[in-house]
Parts: structure tokens; sequence; C-alpha cells
């Protein structure tokens, strides 16, 4: 029987002739190639700045870093993330708050969101799930009040839609961080993408990722006195290249074909499966009618009141079935090192 992977990456000819014309063209780091990819996802987005960066990993870092986040201050995230992100948190010494999930959206329970922010409460990372949006007016008026700064993790939901509106628009004054990564809607292998509203925060975010440097390579090259260029920040090397690029443009032109295939594959596996969903034994994320997902996963989440198979069963049964299957997330605070440090406070 046929494998069926949990991801499969959509690519083509078009992707291996747009790297060759890159490689041909001697220019392979950050350039007019990474320029057009980033002008490319400001218009799909609408969005006022977009920088491509290595990963969403540098990009939520450099975000924290921009909004100025030191040693102590407070934070709130959703435990339910990849533990890339809560290792930013824990190298910059921030005082994590982990606010469980709702166990019908899998993203923040508001109810528990509103209970912990504090005085104190700098910023909070919004985590957007399975490529789902989740309900940003909920956090907007906790956060203006408070003048808590947002970030959105976006990984998984680039392309995904919230009030008819793409997310990473930033209509709501945070900064969103997309994934290029390997499995991700659309890749680059791996990658990252930046969005924010504010140009002085954008430019802000630009030095950043390149060293700290007010000027990056392609501007240099192009002044004769190309060693002048100045450090006016202790930034990182999150820069991001043209092969990379060139990929990245050849799949975002893909972008919609791939969500629309994803939506396709959801009504098979909802009718597959429809007779355990009905009995209660399987529930599905909950996405409304003002949210289109972007469809990076498909998660069950099995009733131990139901059933006396549990989830490892189940992945086993799969597998002898020849369908790949992951756990998406194994909660921070349940990874061997976070466990003395974390906790869901609620
Ligand atoms: C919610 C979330 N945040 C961040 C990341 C990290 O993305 P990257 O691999 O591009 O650093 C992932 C990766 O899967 C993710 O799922």
């Amino acid at each position: 029987m046929k494998l069926i992977n949990t991801f499969e990456p959509y690519l083509g000819t078009e992707e291996i002739n747009s790297v060759q014309k890159v490689i041909k063209s001697g220019w392979l780091t950050s350039g007019q190639v990474t320029s057009k990819f980033e002008k490319k996802i400001k218009e799909y987005l609408k969005c006022n700045n977009a920088l491509a960066v290595n990963s969403c990993t540098s990009g939520i870092n450099s975000a924290l870093h921009a909004f100025g986040l030191k040693a102590g201050d407070e934070i709130i995230t959703s435990p339910f993330t990849f533990v890339s992100v809560i290792n930013n948190l824990y190298h910059l010494k921030l005082n994590i708050k982990l606010v469980d999930i709702d166990l019908n959206t899998y993203m923040f329970d508001i109810a528990k969101l509103k209970k912990t922010i504090t005085k104190k409460t700098k910023c909070i990372i919004v985590t957007h799930y399975a490529g789902t949006p989740f309900d940003m007016e909920k956090v907007l008026d906790i956060s203006k009040k408070n003048k808590i700064f947002i970030i959105e993790d976006a990984a998984t939901a680039l392309g995904a839609k919230y009030k008819k509106k793409y997310v990473g628009d930033n209509n709501y004054g945070s900064i969103t961080i997309f994934s290029l990564y390997a499995n991700k809607i659309i890749t680059a292998g791996e990658g990252g993408i930046i969005t924010c509203k504010n140009n002085k925060l954008a430019k802000k975010l630009r030095i950043i990722n390149s060293c700290g440097i007010d000027r990056d390579p392609w501007l240099r090259k192009k002044n004769a006195m190309q060693y002048q260029y100045q450090v006016t920040a202790p930034g990182f090397k999150y820069n991001f290249t043209d092969i990379q690029s060139a990929i990245g443009i050849e799949q975002l032109k893909k972008i919609e074909k791939i969500i629309k295939y994803r939506e396709i594959l959801k009504k098979i596996y909802i009718n597959e499966l429809k007779s355990l969903i009905e009995d209660g034994i399987l529930k599905l994320q909950k996405i409304n009618s003002d949210q289109r997902s972007a469809l990076y996963i498909f998660t069950v989440l099995l009733n131990k009141n139901k059933t006396d198979k549990n989830r490892d069963d189940l992945i086993k049964w799969l597998k002898y079935k020849n369908i790949n299957t992951s756990v998406h997330y194994i909660p921070a605070h349940k990874h061997k090192f976070y466990k003395k440090y974390l906790k869901i406070l609620i």
C-alpha cells in the first residue's frame, strides 16, 4: 500500500530552474532575488513590511529584541508550540508564563489568558495552531489597554485568513512571523518571513537581522566604498539567501492551489472518519466561518472516555496501515529540560 506521509513539499521544475538561474548569476546570498521575494509576500498578504529571515525561530527572536524585551520581563505564551520558541525566551532570561489551551481550538483559552495578564506583562506570543488563525480581536482589547506587545507566531499559517484578511497584515499592531521550513505550507527548505505595519520597527528588525549592520550587502555592493558600514545595534546573522528566495518565489505562486488541495484532503479525511467523529471518539479542531485555515496539519483529539485505545495505539495502527503521523506538539513544559522551569499556571 502507498505510504501516506504527514507532509510532502510541492516542488517542480519551476523551483529547479529558478535556483539554477540564481546559481548562474554568481550572487547567492541576500540580494535582488530576496528583495523580490519580500515584495511578492507584501503584495500577497497586503502588508506594509515583509522581511525574509533564515527561520521563524530567528524571526521571533528578532521581534523580541525589536520590542526591547530584557531579562526578567514577563512574557505569556502557549505551551502548545514548537520548543524553539520557548528556547528563545529561555535564552533571553524572560519570565515565561504559560497559558493553557482551549480543547476546542488548541489555542489560548481566553478566560485563562485574561486571568494570567498582570501589570508586569510585557508581551504575549499568540500561536496560530495548525494553520488556523487565532481570534486576534480577543487579545487586542487586553493588549491595547495594558500596552502589551503582541507577537504572532504564524509559523504554520501562511495563507490563513481571519475575517477575510490574511494573517500577517498586521492590522493589530503586532509583529507576525511565518516559517518556510521544509514541511510548511510553502517552503524554501528553511526560512521565515517577518511582517509588521510600523516602518520604524521594520527598519529596526532589518538591522537586527543583519548583524546590526546599517546597510545590507547588496546595497554595499553598489557603493564604491564597500567597506563603509556601521554597526548600530548588536544584531544577529539571520539573513535569507537568494537561493532560498528563488524557491520561495515559485512556491508563493502555488500557495492558493496548495491550500485548496488541502481543503480537498480534509474533506476526504472527515468523510472517512465520519462514524468516529459522530460517536465522539475523535474530535477535530473547531474552525469558525470567519477563519480560513491554511490546514497545515489535520489534528485529531482522542476521547479517552469513549475508547480503551490510547494515542500511541492509534499511531501504531496507522503506521501498520502505512499512514505516518506525528504528535504536534509535545507541550513545552513536558520536555525533560523544561520540566523544572515551566508549568501551566491555571
Ligand atoms: C508554532 C511554531 N513556531 C515556530 C516554529 C519554528 O519554525 P522554524 O523551523 O522556521 O524556525 C514552528 C515549526 O514547526 C512552529 O510549528
